[in-house]
């Protein structure tokens, strides 16, 4: 049987991606032009800049992939793309290069869910087992996700306000620390200890819901207090107390879910799955547990094309196909 090749572009936000995968699980190229230092300066990504380096990065992106892979756009079997969630602006850009893309070379063209890419990011790395649970950690979703097999999901819990990583990235604001929040909050917490007992959103027995805007309230309310009594907080303490709540919560109810809906496999997903603390947490939670613990390496946990590649190849096989009309869609459900 002859090889398969999955083209993918990732734009949902502010890195501009294109990958190649062959037979589902290889990685051929993974290529991420990232947008951060444009955005720095604003504390946050501001969607109309994303869209413009987009526009400017897409083809860059493109050929430095085939180049890199030795390949053209003829070799290609399919031609996945991100159509949701993100910035509507940011994932047009890459629709519709998709759209030319797969128009102009007469291929197969497929849309891919971004949180379905987060998770099958972990497949480069190692088989699924099902069932399996998926703790999902990102910039814009915290949520548990049954798989009973591929290409389904059942959101089992989900958070109630904030995602995770939008927890660290406003708790780093109010640090002054520079955009993207999260691993400056991971760095710092690596030098303080947990000195303030902030709050744990455990919510009611047996939820594998979460909630994080009442301790990023919690945060800023200390930090004001301290500021009007003149007392001095190290940055490296508040960074280390508010991350330990974060991770004692998501890696409790990752190892309860395990339990209860006993997977083979919980598989740790998205931008914050780069979190040292969550890690660390994670595989002790997990140590003689009878669910094997997957977190992929670091580059595939912040945004990439691969992990589209790598769920737009099963969603092919599966005989999924997009139309002409395939649009971006920023609330797209899982
Ligand atoms: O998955 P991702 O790259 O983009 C979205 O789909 O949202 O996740 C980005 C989020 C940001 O909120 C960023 O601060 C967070 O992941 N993040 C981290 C770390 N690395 C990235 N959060 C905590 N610790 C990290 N090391
Ligand atoms: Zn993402």
């Amino acid at each position: 049987k002859e090889d398969q090749y999955i083209l993918a572009i990732e734009t949902s936000c502010d890195e501009t991606a294109v990958a190649i995968v062959r037979n589902e699980t290889e990685l051929v190229t993974n290529i991420v032009a990232s947008q951060i230092e444009s955005h720095k300066r604003f504390g946050g990504v501001v969607p109309e800049i994303a869209s413009r380096h987009h526009i400017e990065q897409m083809t860059i992106t493109l050929e430095e992939a085939l180049e890199d892979a030795g390949m053209t756009l003829d070799d290609m079997d399919a031609i996945a793309v991100t159509e949701g969630p993100g910035l509507v602006g940011a994932l047009l850009v890459g629709v519709n290069a998709a759209k030319s893309i797969a128009f102009a070379k007469q291929k197969p063209l497929v849309g891919v869910h971004h949180i379905a890419g987060h998770i099958y990011a972990n497949r480069l790395e190692k088989e699924f087992e099902f069932p399996l649970l998926s703790l999902v950690v990102s910039g814009g979703h915290t949520e548990l996700v049954l798989m009973r097999e591929h290409g389904s999901f059942e959101i089992i819990g989900e958070t109630r306000d904030d995602a995770a990583g939008e927890a660290y990235d406003k708790v780093a604001r109010t640090l002054k620390l520079p955009y993207p929040g999260g691993p400056q909050i991971d760095r710092l917490a690596q030098e303080g200890e947990e000195t303030i007992d902030f709050p744990r959103a455990w919510l009611e027995d047996g939820s594998y819901d979460f909630s994080f805007s009442g301790l990023k309230s919690a945060v800023i309310n200390r930090l004001h207090k301290a500021k009007q009594r003149d007392e001095h907080l190290k940055p490296e303490d508040v960074a280390a107390s508010f991350q330990a709540s974060v991770v004692d919560v998501l890696s409790t109810k990752a190892l309860r879910a395990a339990e209860e809906y006993g997977v083979k496999q919980m598989i740790v997903a998205g931008g914050v799955a780069a979190n040292k603390g969550l890690r660390a947490a994670l595989q002790e939670k997990f140590e003689g547990s009878e669910t094997e613990l997957l977190i992929p390496p670091l580059h595939l946990c912040t945004d990439n094309a691969a992990m589209i590649a790598a769920a737009g190849a099963v969603a092919y096989n599966q005989g999924h196909r997009a139309g002409w009309d395939l649009n971006a869609n920023p609330g797209l459900d899982l």
